[in-house]
Formats: C-alpha cells, structure tokens, sequence
C-alpha cells in the first residue's frame, strides 16, 4: 500500500524481500543502503547491501574457460547488524521467529524507514519492536537505527548483539554469481579507544585492486534502560558488541546504533579509521540527527515540489524524486561519481554509468543544477581515457565506454549469461557509440538550460569538440552515394548487434546514431562561435583543431546517410530485409511475456537479430530527443523528406515491433505519444511509473532500481506535460496536459532564481517570477509573443484542453 508519502507493507514477505529492499534503499548521494532488515544478512532472501559513491573494484573471474576482468560497484562493510535474544533463546529473525504483527514503512517526506512488529518466541514470550532507520541527508558519512524493544509478557534478560560485518560480498545478482565478487580485505577491527569510548565498534576493509580504505565505526548505546555487561567479539573482517539488559515487563529499552562511513577518497580527512571513529564519537543523539536529517530533506522538497492531481501517479512520482535524489544529491557534487543506472540500490549493471544519464539530467538542470553539472564533470574527468580509447580504435576525439566506471575505460562485458539457456554469449553491446552523443547531448542541453557560459567555455565546448571529432571521423565517405555513413555500431535496440548469418558484430548506419551525430556536430559548431573570442582560440589551439576538420563536421552535418523503407526511417539499413516474428505464437508459447526476447529466442537455438523486432525505442529517440521542428530541420538540410506524417508513421512502425525490455522505451513512448494518442500515451506513462513500485520487468527491481525511467516520469511531467525547454535565453512552454491530469505545478531554477513557478490546468497556464534580486526572464508559448516576466510578476494565458494551440 502506498500514500502520497509513504510506502508501507503490512506483512512480512520472504517472496518479494529483496523488491522491498531495494525500494526502501536509503541514502543521501554519498551513499546508500539497501532497506534489508538488520538482522539478517545474505541468504537468497535478505541482501544487505552498501555502496558508496564511486567506490569500484575490479577483479578477474574464470568463465566459459576464459579470464574475465570484471569492475563492480562494491558492497561495503555493513553497518546495519542488530538483533536480540531473550535468556539466551535464538536470535531473532523474520524467518524463523513467529511474527504476531508486521509492518514496514518508508516515509519519503523525511527519509525514515521504520518497522513496527510483535514477534512471539519458544516459550511464548511476546516482544514488540520499533524501528527507526535513516541514512542522514544532513552529515552524508553518518547512519543511524533506534530500536525499541518492549517485553510485553515477561522479564529477564535481554541480549543485543550489534554488530559491523566487512564478511560482506558482491553476491546480489544470481547472473553474476559464478563471478568473483570479493571485493575487500579485511585491514583491522577493534574497539574505540578513550577519544570515542568504549560504545565504539570499528572496522576497516582494503578493496582488493582499486586499494580504496573504507572504515565503518558504530556506537551502540541503551538510552533507556541499564546495560549490565557489555562484551566484545571480532574475527577477520566483523566485530561486535553484545549489550546484555535486564528487562522488566512492560518497561521499553531503547537501543540506538549510530553509525559513519569513510573512505581513503574523502576530503578533509587525516585517515578514514580516525574519520569514522570520531565522528561517531562526536555524533549527537538518535533525536537529534533525525531532526537535522529531516530538515536537509525539507530543503531538498522545498527546491523539488512538482505536484500533480492525480494521486496515483503523484505517489509514484515523490518515490522517484526521492530515490533519484538519495543516488545523487548536493553531496555527490564534491564527489568524482557519475549516476549508475541502477542507482546505489543494488549491483545489477555492477554500478556503472551508461547512457541512461540522458534520462536524468534533463531533470536535474532544471531543478539541481549544480548536481547536474558535477554528473557532467565526471564525463569531462575521463576525456583523456576516451582520447586514448578512440586512439586505439583508430579514431580522432573522443570514444566514450558504453559503460563506464572508475577511471571511465570500456567496462562492459564481453560476455553475459542468458539464464534461460544458461550459455555464455558474446556481449558486443558496447558498440554502442551512441553514448558520446548523449553525453555531447546533455552539455548543450545543460548549457542551453542554465545558460551557464563559464561551463561551455571551461569544459562543455572541449567534451562537445572532441565527441563531434570521434564521430565526424567514425563516418566514411561514399563517393558513389555522396553521403557520409556510420558503419559497425549498435544503436539503442540491443536485440540487434549483427546481421543475421554475419561472421562479426555490428550494424550499418543506425538512423538515431547518424541523425545525433548530425545534430552533435552542428552544436559543436554552434558552441565554437558561441564561446569568447580568446576561449575559442585557446581551444582551437588546445585541441589542435584543424580548419579541414571544422570543414568536415559542417560537410558530414550536410552529407549523413539516413536510410528509408516503405516510407518510413529504417532503424538500420537492412532492417526491412529481416523476418517477420510470428507474434502470436511466441505470445502463447511464452505466457504472453516475451520482453526479453533475446533470450527466449537464443535459448530455442534462434536469435533476435533474425526479426524485425526491437527490445526498446532505437529510431524513435529521436522524437524524444529532438523537438519536431529540429528533427524537420536536419532531415530537410540532410536533403531527406520529413514531416508529421512521417513521424507518426515511423513511430507506428515500430512500436507494432517493439516489447520494451527496457524501462526506458515505455517512458520515451508516454512521450512521444503524448501529442497524438493521449490515451496510449497515459498507458505507457502509468506503465513506467509502476515498472519498479511493481516489478514490472520481473524480478530486476530487487537488483537495483531503473533510475532512468524514475527521473524520466518526473521530467516528463516538467518537459512533456508543461512543454518546458531553453532556447535562446528563452523559457518556452508548450503544455500538453493530459486529459488525467488537470492541475499540474512546479518551480524551476532558472537564470538566478530560486523560484519560477510554472502551474497550468487544463485552461490556464502561469508562470510566476519571485522577487529575489535575479533579473527579469523571457517567457514565450507557441501562438504568442514572447513576453517579459519582472521579478516579483506573472503571466498567464488560457489554454484549451490543455494545449496553448
Ligand atoms: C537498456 C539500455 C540501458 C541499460 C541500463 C539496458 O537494458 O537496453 O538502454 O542503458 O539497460 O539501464
């Protein structure tokens, strides 16, 4: 059950535990731990799981009698352990106690997980639990669990062992257990000294090849009630306090565990070990870190409020703010961490960043842009490792990994498990050049968005000039043709890498890879002549950019090759040429589930590649991507016929072959529909909301939540719904409201304000300036002049049905 703040279970569910845990992950963009109860660990029900930003290793496993290196985000020490016996009984746990009465709560509003539960032991003693747990918003190194036990039946002695386990591996994706997951060496565990007293525990792990220090210390302390012994236990790698109580009927002992985390990576620090030992030592009580906690998330509401009407989906959308914003927040911006697709929630994709950033920034630039911004860093950090990898390939500029990790080199796999078959196949998926683009994509969105020039002419401009170079040198010419092609790529559709029979991987000129890199390459002109006279010759001059290459980006933006069937852009070329599936009879064979059909058609010794079937949205990202009239300026300058007509068909035709075996392409379909077919739009909306709350991709949420698809529902409701985009210096708002929806607001960081209030309803759309020392903004809707809105003012147009024309 789910209220507009709250996420609540009323039962204990062996089943769905590990979706539970990923959806009440807690975490504050430094790091994050998954909602698993503490005082269970990993067993094939429970995955209790830590990872901190940026924090990889990697390691070498044998599989299918080759080496593989593999890097991972890594599990960390776990903080959490705690649980209780009574006179010496068996420890609890929800497994194997008898739970009276269960409930789990996740409030959003203030980042408080808490559980409240009766369980009844072997002699029929009744204990009642109260837990509170939070990963604070407000000291991002620091975690704490109150718990308050009350022996309802009985007196005598309660036992409370809390514990730090650096035991831990990475074991949380059954795919990837044949793989080597031991990411840390214990390096020492002991008992704080005089600075922290003795309530403290700590321990110290060393990752194995990345040699990164993480430190865990906790401070157990009974705030009601007496401890009549404390004893200690520690081995390699785990340590423990056991506080021993005596316990008078109907009389509560309140336990609190407080708990820091540190790196060798932080800053201001002298040694990680001291860090975290002193800071739990320094740290105030249970009540006070909730209440700073508490107001850090007022903060963070108070600069995010996009509110809705619709109760539902409004639900949805504050869990996915609020996941989105515990994965990267004002703490991940001093980091070097980029935003892992999967969020810190979970090892699926082993923490690595792909495109799907595309998905989250835009958001982010209208909201956080300063988080935006620190996202973007992380690309520039790594343009030396994209210099030498395009170098390597042959290339000029910059290639970018499909997957990226520590130091930004190509991680991905170069072969996956399909577990319904249970063979290991070649992975080619990072062929995938189109990742640059999106990159390039998202500094010139950022930059149009916040129109922060010291970004372009710092940073921006060099990332957007050495992807344009990579891919104005992936093109080869045709003379015979006149055009320019991009050969031997994937584009977003991973059910394709090859043609069918093909002795390598690869495919011929992916329409959404040349029309970006069109697109790409015209914006890099474009922020070369925008950048100051003496930035853009000390760039031109840096990069060593020669007038024969400026030449080319604008000849390759003039001359790309898109290729056409039956009236309608070709994914590929070739794609018409592959079979038709025969829908209904895998829809019969399959229980009408077939979203990962690479795998259903591999394991019958077949292959996606054969059909004219893709798993997600490929060609038509680029109508999400690319406003109408942009894309209709690119295909005419191009020399190619292009207008509504042929969006709507080639949008039809694809989704007639699409299964969306990724979260992302119901989002991008929810948008791309939303102008034509509001009611299979809607469909697709609520179908992207409910992916993770519901599992809807089976059993991939308790892996780690889709954060694309999350933070692209709550941009959808700013740039789909209330039409927002930068342009020029000018906000442009072009609602499209819903019929579901009839009263939609938000505000907006823009140009200086903390503040532009955007609310529209199904007749009236207004935008409201706060009075707060930033200048006047121009604020213009299709059908109407542009106007000036003076700080402290408003303006407001009718709509009609939601729709300024
Ligand atoms: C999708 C990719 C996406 C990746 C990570 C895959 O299933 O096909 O487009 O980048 O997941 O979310």
């Amino acid at each position: 059950m789910v209220t507009r703040w709250l996420l609540a279970y009323d039962a204990y569910d062996p089943a769905t535990e590990g979706v539970r845990e990923s959806l009440c992950t807690l975490g504050n963009g430094y790091f994050a731990t998954r909602g698993a109860l503490p005082e269970t660990s990993a067993d094939g029900i429970h995955y209790p799981g830590t990872y901190v930003a940026g924090v990889y290793d990697r390691l070498t496993s044998v599989v299918a009698g080759r080496e593989v290196e593999n890097e991972d985000i890594v599990n960390v020490p776990n903080w959490l352990p705690l649980t209780f016996r009574v006179n010496g009984g068996a420890w609890f746990s929800p497994d194997t106690s008898t739970l009276v009465s269960y409930r789990q709560e996740l409030d959003m509003r203030r980042g408080v997980l808490t559980r409240l539960l009766r369980v009844r032991d072997d002699a029929g003693r009744t204990t009642r639990v109260t837990q509170r747990r939070i990963v604070s918003m407000d000291d991002p190194h620091v975690a704490a669990l109150e718990t308050t036990i009350l022996p309802e039946d009985w007196s005598g002695r309660l036992e409370v062992r809390s514990a730090l386990d650096g035991q831990v591996g990475n074991m949380g994706v059954a795919r990837y257990r044949a793989l080597n997951g031991r990411h840390l060496e214990p390096v020492a565990v002991g008992e704080a000294g005089d600075k922290a007293g003795d309530e403290v525990i700590w321990l110290q792990s060393r990752t194995v090849s990345s040699r990164i220090e993480i430190a865990v210390a906790a401070r157990t302390r009974v705030t009601t009630g007496a401890v009549a012994a404390r004893e200690l236990q520690r081995e390699p790698g785990w340590i423990c306090h056991n506080l021993l109580i005596d316990v008078t009927e109907g009389t509560p002992v309140t336990v609190e565990k407080i708990a820091a985390l540190f790196t060798s990576h932080d800053r201001a620090i002298m040694e990680c070990g001291d860090a975290a030992r002193t800071r739990v030592a320094r740290a105030p009580a249970f009540d006070a870190l909730l209440e700073r906690h508490t107001l850090a998330w007022d903060t963070v509401w108070q600069r995010c409020r996009i509110s809705i009407d619709q109760e539902d989906a409004q639900r949805v959308l504050n869990l996915h703010m609020f996941h989105l914003l515990q994965t990267v927040s004002e703490h991940t911006v001093d980091l070097d961490a980029g935003v892992p697709a999967r969020g810190l929630h979970g090892e699926a994709y082993r923490g690595h960043i792909f495109w799907d950033e595309l998905f989250v920034l835009p958001f982010l630039m209208l909201q956080f842009p300063e988080i935006a911004r620190a996202l973007l860093m992380y690309r520039w950090r790594r343009l030396p490792q994209a210099r030498w990898a395009a170098q390597e390939a042959g290339l000029p500029g910059a290639m970018y990994p499909w997957q990226s990790g520590s130091d930004g080199r190509e991680e991905s796999q170069r072969l996956h498990l399909n577990p319904q078959s249970g063979r290991w196949l070649p992975d080619d998926s990072h062929l995938q050049r189109h990742v640059g683009l999106a990159i390039a994509y998202n500094v010139w969105r950022f930059y149009e968005a916040t129109g922060d020039m010291e970004f372009l002419a710092e940073y921006g401009a060099e990332m957007l000039l050495e992807i344009a170079r990579f891919f104005a040198g992936l093109a080869t010419y045709d003379r015979t043709l006149d055009r320019y092609e991009i050969r031997g790529v994937m584009g977003p559709d991973e059910y394709h890498d090859r043609y069918p029979g093909a002795t390598g991987p690869g495919l011929d000129n992916n329409a959404y890879t040349n029309i970006l890199t069109v697109w790409v390459l015209r914006r890099a002109l474009a922020a070369l002549s925008e950048l100051p006279e003496y930035r853009r010759a000390e760039l031109i001059e840096r990069l060593r950019l020669k007038r024969a290459e400026i030449t080319r980006f604008e000849d390759v933006s003039r001359k790309m090759r898109v290729v056409f069937h039956n009236d309608v852009i070709s994914q590929f070329e070739g794609y018409e040429k592959l079979a038709q599936l025969d829908w209904t009879g895998l829809l019969d064979r399959h229980g009408g589930d077939i979203r990962r059909l690479d795998r259903v058609l591999e394991a019958d010794g077949d292959s996606a590649n054969n059909y004219q079937v893709s798993k997600q949205a490929d060609v038509v990202m680029l109508f999400y991507l690319l406003p109408a009239e942009e894309l209709t300026e690119i295909l005419t300058r191009l020399g190619y016929p292009c207008d509504h007509e042929l969006i709507r068909r080639t949008i039809a035709y694809y989704m007639a072959r699409t299964v969306h075996g990724s979260t992302l392409s119901a989002l991008v379909h929810a948008w791309v529909l939303a102008r034509t077919d509001g009611d299979v739009a809607w469909n697709f909306f609520i179908e992207t909301l409910h992916a993770d709350v519901d599992d809807l991709q089976h059993g991939t949420t308790a892996e780690g939540v889709h954060l694309g698809a999350m933070a692209g529902t709550v941009d959808m409701v700013q740039r789909c719904y209330a039409g927002v985009e930068v342009h020029d210096d000018v906000l442009r708002l072009s609602p499209r409201l819903p019929r579901e929806i009839t009263r939609l607001r938000f505000e907006l960081r823009y140009r200086g304000h903390w503040g532009v209030a955007v609310s529209c309803t199904q007749d009236l759309l207004r935008v409201q300036v706060r009075r707060d020392g930033a200048g006047p903004i121009q604020v213009a809707v299709p059908g109407h002049d542009i106007v000036t809105i003076q700080p402290g003012g408003s303006w407001e147009i009718p709509l009609i049905n939601g729709r300024a024309e």
